[in-house]
């Protein structure tokens, strides 16, 4: 008999992760292995990927690396071609890799705005598309693109990140409406704080303070609140969901 879980098994299915070499991709990569999934992994260090490979494979699901850079369309190609030549099809795309500066909008400079727009919010589109093209040959397939509370939300210095994860918010929206006749589900999920290692050194002393005051459960984020959130929007119990931002936050939106 079908168990009322069934809907939410992924095993065997195929995903995709950028930004897997560390912080949320590499956990949610891990969390989606031991889920079931087998997982192409991708950022720019092929080394530390290595070490993710080999961690997924731990699990007893197959993993295949592809070093890239994510602001580069042509990487993002190679990518597509990559994944149909090794699995043949792709059923879920996480796409984590980004890349931000904290500092006041009057410092910003036009060499930062480039790469922090290149990387997460051109090569988060340019994955969509190119990785959603398989999916669209299909019939169905599941992207989530990691946002933010601060898509809703202001915090000092982080203007541009904002603008950006407001972008790919709305991003979602749009594709999930362009691509629902594809059978593509597009999704994204909104994470309040949570310490990876590029963050580390921010999550201290009153901005930690001042953070856990707008959280009204009280915690950052951790891992296991982003997997299994991840695991639900890339697995059939979401079929009917599309164009959301799950806000994975302790009610940190909900209380702004
Ligand atoms: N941490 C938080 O508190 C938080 C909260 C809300 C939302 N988020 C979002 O969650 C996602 C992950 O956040 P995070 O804190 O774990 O890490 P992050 O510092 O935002 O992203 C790091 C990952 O992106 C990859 N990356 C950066 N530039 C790249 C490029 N040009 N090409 C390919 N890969 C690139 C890095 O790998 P390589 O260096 O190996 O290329 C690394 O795996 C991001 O979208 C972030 O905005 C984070």
């Amino acid at each position: 008999m079908e168990s009322q879980l069934s809907p939410f098994d992924i095993s065997g299915k195929v995903a995709v992760v950028t930004g897997a070499s560390e912080g949320i991709g590499k956990d949610i990569a891990l969390g989606l292995a031991r889920a079931g999934a087998d997982i192409v992994v991708c950022s720019r260090r092929e080394e530390v990927l290595k070490g993710v490979k080999e961690e997924i494979e731990a699990t007893g699901r197959r993993a295949e690396m592809y070093q890239m850079d994510v602001s580069r369309l042509s990487d993002i190609k190679g990518l597509k071609k990559f994944v149909l030549y090794r699995f043949g099809r792709v059923d879920i795309l996480l796409n984590s890799a980004a890349f931000t500066v904290t500092k006041p909008a009057w410092d910003v400079t036009e060499d930062e705005w480039d790469v922090m727009l290149d990387t997460s919010f051109k090569g988060l589109f340019f994955c969509c598309q190119q990785i959603g093209s398989i999916m669209k040959t299909q019939g169905y397939g599941k992207i989530i693109n990691l946002s933010s509370t601060f898509s809703r939300s202001i915090i000092p210095n982080r203007s541009v990140y904002g603008g950006i994860k407001a972008g790919v918010s709305h991003l979602t929206e749009a594709l999930a409406a362009e691509w629902a006749p594809d059978g593509i589900r597009v999704n994204a999920i909104g994470p309040t704080a949570i310490r990876t290692p590029s963050r580390e050194s921010l999550l201290q002393g009153k901005v930690l303070e001042k953070i856990l005051s707008r959280i009204p459960l009280g915690r950052l984020a951790v891992s296991e609140d982003l997997i299994n959130a991840t695991i639900y929007l890339a697995s059939p119990a979401s079929d009917f969901v599309t164009g959301h931002t799950l806000f994975v936050d302790g009610g940190w939106i909900a209380a702004s």
